[in-house]
């Protein structure tokens, strides 16, 4: 079936892009994936929008965005997909591909350091295509400037030449449906931002998501799971789907050589103590980031840079990875001041709170950046 092939050959096509464009460090705790992963991860990547799990109200807008394009015969409105790493953007993307029967072409951000890298790859789509970029918000600011015009009026204007003599030849682009993707939609400057037609957030999942998320890894793995054992997992996945498949795997290697092969609760438990991911799903840089702020800084308020710097990681790191999910589990808040601790973030140090909570003075605290 035309729909098939198209879909095997945007995946391949991702499979080469991804290896090739993103470098990647990888702890088992870690949320980004290494090239061994990659692959394992496509093999476990959703192929249609029923088969994905969770996400109800993205999947639902979405499938509406995507049957009224089908049903006017028209390339779809561009989607701008936006959340933590891990939670599914790069499958939504392959899936509004395979969706909508067209072929995907894959680039990211970093890649694109000329609006002429732009051009090239937008002169060179047809119509109908799926264009995904995958981290939108790192594309250079000429080539994003580039890529408004060829949003709005699918066109670019290619300038030749320099200085007072150069010349802007405009240059037709087929329709096509762009997919954006971004850890950081704060970051996209808003004219990007407002072109896009529909802007999908992928939220941290709930635990009975990643039970079943786990459960139909098992079966595509063929590892023997109890139930007990899968919602442990799923427990202590940070509310990720990467995550959940990965500590999956561990737990799987854990019962093979240590067991009977059976991931059960007893088994889930004790390999996860094991890589040092707590009950909580809290990973070692959720614990570092907690530490440093309760133990170095009395709870804060402390900048980021500062608390990178005191975790020994990037600002990225630690603003796209382990805030959002601290933030979301009531443990981490963030004021016009800086970082401050709660009350839990303490609690689940096992230490006390100081008894005048630092940012006391603080009515508002920011849920965003
Ligand atoms: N809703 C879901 N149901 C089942 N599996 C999922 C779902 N979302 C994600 N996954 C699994 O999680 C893995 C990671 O998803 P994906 O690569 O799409 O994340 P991402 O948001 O693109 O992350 P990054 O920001 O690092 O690029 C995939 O292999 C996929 O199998
Ligand atoms: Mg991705």
């Amino acid at each position: 079936m035309a729909q098939e092939s198209a879909a095997a050959a945007a995946q391949a096509a991702l499979e080469a892009a991804e290896l090739e464009f993103l470098e990647q460090r990888t702890t088992v705790t870690g949320v980004d994936a290494d090239a061994d992963e990659r692959v394992i991860e496509s093999a476990l990547r959703p192929r249609t929008l029923d088969e994905v799990i969770g996400q109800e109200r993205v999947r639902e807008q979405l499938s509406l965005v995507l049957e009224a394009a089908r049903s006017r015969g028209r390339t779809s409105d561009h989607v701008l997909l936006s959340g933590p790493p891990g939670l599914g953007k790069t499958t939504l993307a392959m899936i509004i591909a395979a969706e909508m029967a067209a072929p995907l072409r894959l680039t990211s951000g970093p890649a694109i350091t000329h609006a002429g890298d732009l051009a090239a790859i937008l002169s060179g789509l047809n119509e109908g295509d799926v264009l995904f970029v995958d981290e939108i918000h790192r594309m250079s600011r000429p080539a994003e400037e580039m890529l408004y015009l060829a949003m709005e009026d699918f066109r670019v204007d290619v300038v030749i030449g320099k200085g007072p003599g150069a010349t802007a030849i405009p240059l037709e682009i087929p329709p096509f449906t762009l997919v954006g993707a971004t850890t950081r939609a704060g970051l996209l400057p808003g004219p990007l931002r407002d072109r896009f037609g529909f802007t999908g957030h992928l939220e941290f999942y709930a635990a009975a998501e990643l039970d079943l998320i786990v459960k139909r890894s098992a079966g595509l793995l063929e590892v023997e799971t109890l139930a007990e054992g899968t919602a442990e997992i799923a427990l202590r996945s940070r509310g990720t789907p990467r995550i959940a498949n990965r500590l999956l795997r561990r737990v799987r290697d854990y019962a093979q050589v240590r067991s009977d092969g059976v991931v059960s609760r007893d088994i889930a438990r004790r390999a996860l103590d094991l890589f040092e991911v707590d009950e909580t799903g809290l990973d070692r840089l959720d614990r570092a980031v907690l530490e440093a702020l309760c133990l170095k800084f009395g709870g804060g308020p402390v900048g980021l840079s500062t608390l990178a710097v005191a975790v020994g990681e990037e600002r990225e790191t630690v603003e796209e990875v382990a805030e959002p999910f601290l933030v979301r589990q009531g443990m981490l808040a963030r004021t016009p001041r800086g970082r401050v601790a709660t009350a839990a973030a303490w609690a689940h140090l096992g230490l006390s709170a100081p008894a005048v909570a630092p940012y006391s003075d603080e009515a508002t605290l920011f849920g965003g950046s």
